[in-house]
């Protein structure tokens, strides 16, 4: 059977909607983006012990009206904008102010401005929202979609469950969907879903025909009445029952606003056909491009975090095996872009240092997210050997490195108390920096061979998959143990 062609991208995705997908190419985009929540979204790491429960930002969920938002708005009122979106936003600033809804939506704006570029004229767009913000986010796709021949087609409830905490208002039990499409036509398959057999012979407006099937008339005004059987089942509304992925769900990752499966294959199966393209540049943790390839539609995933990449890297292995085929682009394959995201800015160094300690540990450490020197400490993992719980440290140096940031690693490595560290370099220690880690000798434990206290792991080793990260196995065990046990009253309850 010949593989679908799908794409998944590292990058922020104003610039891979601009520059990589191919305009008049999508048939179906679901966002979720992040909800303008001021608040740090945390994916918790189930290899970490109870005490200091292991997080690191997934991704920041705050706006500031910056240089960046500033560019932002200037570029909408540029001319190269629909009127209409230009004039929402100059209205929104009236109304808001310069303060970081405005930059939340001029972020939006853009977006959605280049995501209806690469839409078909047949395309449909999907856009989840939190109650708390998508009035104005229905404007925004009203000034981008109606005022260019789109329609508005629905909003789509999505109603769930959750336990209940005090509050002093009513508990928020759905999120809002908005389905717009580019142009007057879109896929639109209607799948019934059945009746019950007793609700239609309860209700009294059903007959029987000669032969035996339910059916009743619908009348129309001015059309002449026609039957409706009960075999075509009913007409799918527009408010959706589906639960929220609790803590003990198999599909459930860690990643914090992870939507269940459930919710992407019903509007992907309703909206799209077998081998459309299912684009989503907000994807998390891949849930949507996960339907996608269910459904055996192409796909196309984009992400500005390397944990999510990580963690839609394994979702997909561990659900397809190697039954799936995709490109990666964005993430170092070789040296010389490993170099490149490494000197880029700071925040490409920060993706630098996650990508080398998640892709040695293959994502079972957590990343330190302090600015600044630690100790030289960049990210941690935590083993559990017979008496208690203990540290593995990494540390990265993206450059040139001094034998006192050596000296400084191996002083954590003691003041930590750790089991063991790993300094992930990009250039070849000297002599003297390989003695000072040998000076530190080894470690073994009751169930962790001996394993050198210090040791040197080359970015080469990572790209060439022949660093040997030696916890693998023995982590993956720890994670089934500390699964059960410390995940169980995380999230399920209401946080307004
Ligand atoms: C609410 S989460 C999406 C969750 C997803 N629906 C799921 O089920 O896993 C929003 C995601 O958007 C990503 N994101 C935020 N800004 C982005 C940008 N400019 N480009 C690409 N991804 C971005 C975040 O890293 C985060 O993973």
């Amino acid at each position: 059977m010949e593989k679908r062609e799908n794409y998944l991208y590292y990058g922020d995705n104003i610039d891979i909607l601009r520059n990589k997908i191919d305009k008049e190419s999508v048939d179906l985009c679901y966002i979720d983006p992040p909800f303008n929540s001021k608040r740090n979204y945390n994916q918790i790491y189930n290899n970490i012990g109870k005490e200091d429960k292991a997080q690191t930002i997934a991704f920041v969920d705050t706006w500031e009206w910056d240089e960046a938002a500033i560019k932002g708005f200037n570029e909408i009122q540029s001319g190269s904008f629909p009127v209409k979106a230009a004039d929402l936003i100059i209205s929104l600033q009236k109304i808001l102010g310069n303060g970081s809804l405005l930059a939340y939506l001029t972020s939006l704006t853009i977006r959605i401005n280049e995501i209806h570029k690469v839409l078909k004229k047949t395309g449909s767009f999907f856009i989840h929202c939190d109650p708390a913000a998508s009035h104005y986010i229905k404007l925004i796709c009203d000034s981008v979609f109606c005022s260019q021949g789109g329609d508005f087609l629905n909003e789509i409830i999505w109603h769930y469950k959750r336990y209940t905490a005090k509050s002093g208002r009513f508990q928020r039990l759905h999120d809002v969907i908005f389905w717009y499409s580019k142009g007057i036509n879109y896929t639109f398959n209607d799948i019934r879903e059945g009746y019950g057999e007793k609700s239609g012979k309860k209700d009294s407006h059903y007959k029987q025909d000669v032969e035996g099937k339910w059916y009743r008339w619908q009348k129309r005004k001015g059309k002449e009445p026609y039957k409706i059987y009960l075999s075509e089942g009913r007409r799918v509304g527009d408010v959706w029952e589906i639960p929220i992925i609790n803590a003990s769900a198999r599909e459930r990752l860690g990643y914090p606003t992870q939507k269940p499966i459930e919710l992407l294959k019903k509007i992907i199966k309703f909206a799209s056909n077998e081998n459309d393209t299912v684009l989503d540049c907000y994807c998390g943790c891949g849930t949507t491009i996960d339907a996608a390839e269910e459904l055996k539609r192409k796909w196309i995933g984009v992400d500005i975090t390397y944990n999510s990449i990580c963690l839609i890297e394994y979702r997909m292995m561990s659900t397809y095996n190697n039954d799936v085929s995709y490109k990666l682009f964005g993430i170092p394959r070789d040296i010389e872009s490993a170099k490149a995201l490494a000197e880029r800015t700071d925040s490409t160094r920060k993706e630098f240092e996650k990508w080398a300690i998640l892709t040695f540990t293959n994502n079972r450490a957590m990343i330190n997210e302090k600015k600044g020197s630690d100790g030289g400490i960049d990210g941690k993992a935590r083993i559990h050997d017979k008496d208690g719980w203990k540290d593995v440290l990494f540390s990265v140096k993206s450059g040139n490195y001094t034998i006192d940031m050596v000296r400084a690693f191996r002083d954590s490595i003691n003041v930590n108390n750790a089991i063991c560290g790993f300094m992930i370099v990009m250039e070849k220690p000297t002599k003297g920096m390989i003695q000072i880690s040998k000076e530190l000798g080894s470690y073994k434990g009751t169930y962790v061979k001996e394993i050198p206290k210090m040791q040197f792991i080359m970015v080469q080793e990572i790209i060439d998959k022949t660093a040997e990260y030696p916890f693998l196995e023995f982590t993956m065990e720890v994670i089934k143990k500390a699964e059960k046990k410390e995940i169980e009253e995380e999230f399920e309850f209401d946080d307004d």
